[in-house]
Order: C-alpha cells, then sequence, then structure tokens
C-alpha cells in the first residue's frame, strides 16, 4: 500500500502530530511541509521551534495520558511522530492497537526507547548485543551495591532522562551517594530508578543513522545506513559532530550489524539514531532513538537527504538514498545566557565562507547551557571541517534585549 498525499487544510489533508516540537522535529516539518503534508505540533510550551513552521500548534502536558488522547481525538492524525520521550506513551500503544493512527516508528519502540532499562534489556539481554556492564538500583542501598558490583569509574543515569539530565560519572565510593542525589532530581520523573554502567574505554564514539524504508518495487521494508558520525559529548550533550568517522571495516561492519539487530527488533519505519562506541575493530551498543538524532544535523550539509528528509520519507513509505556528498561538521550554538526574547548577531561574518551554513532554532527562551542554534561546514577533511564550524558557530553572538 503506497500512501497518497492530499490537500493540506481540506478534508483530503494527510495529517502527521508531532509529539514535541524542538529543534530536530521543526526540521522533519520543513521536510513534511515540501511534500504537501497537513502538520499539527505540539509541545508543552507556546512557540517552541516546530510550532513555527506547522499548520497548527497545540500546548499541553504531553506525559498527562487524558491531555494526549483528547488532542489525538481531536486532531485525527494518520501519522503520530513522538519527537521526544516525556510522552505517556501506553495511550501510543492504545492508539496503535485500535489502529486509530500509526506510531511512528512503532509503538513498541516509543514505549523501549523511553526507558533506559527497556532498552538495554532488549539489546543485551534479548538480542544478546555487546554493551558495557550494567545494574539497575531504585535504592540507596541498592545503588550503593551496584556501583561496587560494576566498580569505577562507572555511569550513573536516571532510567527515565536524556540529554545527560541526572548523569554522572562516579570515580571512586566516595562520591557513591552524591551521585544518587544528582540522579534523583535529575530524571524526567521522580521514579528513582538508575542505570549503573561500567565505563567502556573507546577510542570515539559514533551515532550509525539507520533507516527503516519501503523498497518503492517491493513494498518491502529495507535497512540503509548513513555514513558513520563521529560526535563529541560535554556532559552528556553533543557539542559537535563530524561525517564521516573512518573507521576499520570490522568495526563498520559490526556497527551496522548491531544497529540492523536493534533497528528490526524495534519495528516500523523511519531513521533512527543508533549510538556505539568503538575501540579498533570492537563496538558496543549504547542507546537508541526512534526519531532524527541531534548529532545528525550534520547531515543538512553532507547528504543529499538530511536526516530529516530520510525520517519523512520513510515514514510515509516513500524510498530513501542515503548517500554522502561532501565532507561535513556541526557546532552547536549556545544562548550562554537565561533569559528570554534573544537576538542574534554576527551572522554576516558566520556565513562569509561560502561552505558555512547556520540553523536558528527560534527558541522563545534560552539558557545557558541551552542550544539556540547549530552552524555547519563542508571541507576537505573532517578536520578542517570540524574546524570550521566552530569558527562558523563562534561567529555568531547572543544578546539579551
Ligand atoms: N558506559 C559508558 N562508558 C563511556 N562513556 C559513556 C558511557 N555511558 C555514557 N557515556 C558518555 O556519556 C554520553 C551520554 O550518555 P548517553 O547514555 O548517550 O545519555 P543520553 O541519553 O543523555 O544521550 C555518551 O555519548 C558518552 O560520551
Ligand atoms: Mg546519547
Amino acid at each position: 500500500m503506497s500512501v497518497t498525499i492530499g490537500t493540506p487544510l481540506q478534508s483530503s489533508a494527510f495529517k502527521v502530530l508531532l509529539l514535541g516540537s524542538g529543534e530536530l522535529g521543526k526540521e522533519v516539518v520543513i521536510s513534511l511541509q515540501r511534500l504537501g503534508v497537513e502538520v499539527h505540533a505540539a509541545d508543552r510550551y507556546d512557540h517552541a521551534p516546530a510550532m513555527q513552521v506547522a499548520h497548527y500548534s497545540y500546548t499541553l502536558n504531553m506525559a498527562d495520558a487524558e491531555e494526549l488522547k483528547q488532542l489525538i481525538e481531536q486532531v485525527k492524525p494518520h501519522l503520530i511522530i513522538p519527537e521526544i520521550e516525556a510522552i505517556a506513551t501506553q495511550v501510543l500503544v492504545d492508539i496503535e492497537e485500535q489502529n486509530i493512527a500509526t506510531v511512528i516508528p512503532s509503538a513498541k519502540a516509543v514505549n523501549l526507547t523511553m526507558n533506559r532499562e527497556g532498552i538495554r534489556r532488549l539489546a543485551a539481554e534479548e538480542l544478546g548485543l555487546p554493551t558495557s556492564a550494567y545494574r539497575f538500583a531504585d535504592t540507596l542501598e541498592s545503588f550503593r551495591a551496584a556501583c561496587d558490583d560494576i566498580a569505577y569509574p562507572n555511569f550513573v543515569k536516571p532510567v527515565m532522562s536524556s540529554s545527560g539530565k541526572g548523569q554522572s560519572r562516579v570515580k571512586s565510593f566516595a562520591e557513591v551517594d552524591a551521585a544518587w542525589e544528582y540522579a534523583q532530581t535529575g530524571g524526567r520523573v521522580n521514579q528513582g530508578k538508575v542505570i549503573v554502567e561500567s565505563q567502556i574505554d573507546f577510542d570515539f564514539e559514533i551515532t550509525l543513522l539507520t533507516v527503516r524504508a519501503k523498497n518503492a518495487e517491493t513494498g518491502e521494508i529495507e535497512t540503509s545506513f548513513c555514513d558513520a558520525i563521529g560526535h563529541r559529548q560535554d556532559a552528556g550533550d553533543y557539542v559537535e559532530s563530524w561525517q564521516p568517522q573512518i573507521m576499520t571495516p570490522l568495526a563498520l561492519e559490526e556497527s551496522k550489524r548491531i544497529a540492523n539487530k536493534v533497528t528490526v527488533a524495534l519495528g516500523g519505519c523511519g531513521i533512527f539514531g543508533v549510538e556505539l562506541f568503538v575501540k579498533g575493530d570492537k563496538v558496543w551498543f549504547s542507546e537508541v532513538s526512534p526519531r532524527p538524532h541531534d548529532t545528525g544535523l550534520v547531515t543538512l550539509a553532507s547528504q543529499f537527504q538530511s536526516e530529516f528528509e530520510l525520517h519523512a520519507r520513510a515514514i510515509l513509505g516513500l524510498p530513501v538514498n542515503t548517500a554522502r556528498h561532501s565532507t561535513a561538521a556541526s557546532a552547536v550554538i549556545y544562548a550562554g545566557v537565561d533569559d528570554r526574547n534573544l537576538s542574534f548577531s554576527g551572522l554576516n561574518l558566520a556565513l562569509a565562507n561560502p561552505n558555512t551554513d547556520l540553523r536558528l532554532f527560534g527558541k522563545p527562551e534560552g539558557f545557558k547551557r541551552r542550544r539556540m542554534g547549530v552552524a555547519t561546514a563542508r571541507a576537505e577533511t573532517t578536520d578542517q571541517a570540524r574546524e570550521l564550524a566552530l569558527h562558523t558557530a563562534q561567529q555568531v553572538s547572543v544578546h539579551q534585549n
């Protein structure tokens, strides 16, 4: 069955509901708009980035099952795209079961990946993929034991958290109680459970963007891969990324094997950001997002179809092309201040080099470490591209009004 796209704002409209309207969602919406899809964007605050380019927008608490159900009944979307993890995912499971709408990529994927325990147990215990050693703990007592068991240094993360929130790297027993306290305040919900992971001593980490899309002739879902993206994280948050990340043929093969296995298990169509740690020929699975990945913003500059276009096409059942045309890098632009109504200058200098580009997300409020934009750059080598992207980002200055 292939999709038929109607006319937005009319009875034939093909409707998509985006749950979470951040900068990644904004690019997905732009891609969908170009294909004539009617887009409804939701988030917990007004004027979120993707809302600004959607046909309709809604402000609500998406973690509240009743509010979420009501919105879905009102919009009657064909597809629901969860863009964040803090959603009442049980509602999506019900919606999918009752065939009310298609959840992207699947309710199972959304449900399992919103909780580190779900996805880790699937990857390590069901699929047998290599991961760091890990334990779960939900009391201080069991947490202390888990830390001793895993040894030091280790990584502690609330099971319901993302973007480094509540995470710490624990170097010795002396730091254990503080890490517990920090995890309790940093999670999405006060659920208390954490994962303790052994530290993987990797050479580098990658995101392997993996697309599950229908073959145009056979209609079968096929897996394809973008070139590996290398990235640098600071306090659990990405600061720069580049593509391609050079790796050994064996490590690349193993990365694809892992990514294929985990995405097949999650099911559905769309793009997945598979995070992997690499040391020589050895690869560990870290985590996976069933949606575009922040480090994949670099594909805006490097690929014929960015990760956002790939996602839009894949979820509509259309063919995809993951080919890369350039070596490129991305660098994050932070607000640097806690304030609303910010202004950005220096853009002329930032864009003076013809191989650079910018995205300013239009977030209504900034805070010191909030990502407000991204710079991208193309060059001969990834090192040159990184340097140029960082330089471009630095040219942008943020002002309070
Ligand atoms: N077990 C580990 N060993 C080494 N580094 C780790 C480990 N777990 C996390 N990290 C580092 O912290 C970053 C963020 O961790 P991650 O699990 O991806 O959390 P998030 O969901 O917030 O992105 C990783 O990209 C990596 O740089
Ligand atoms: Mg991550």
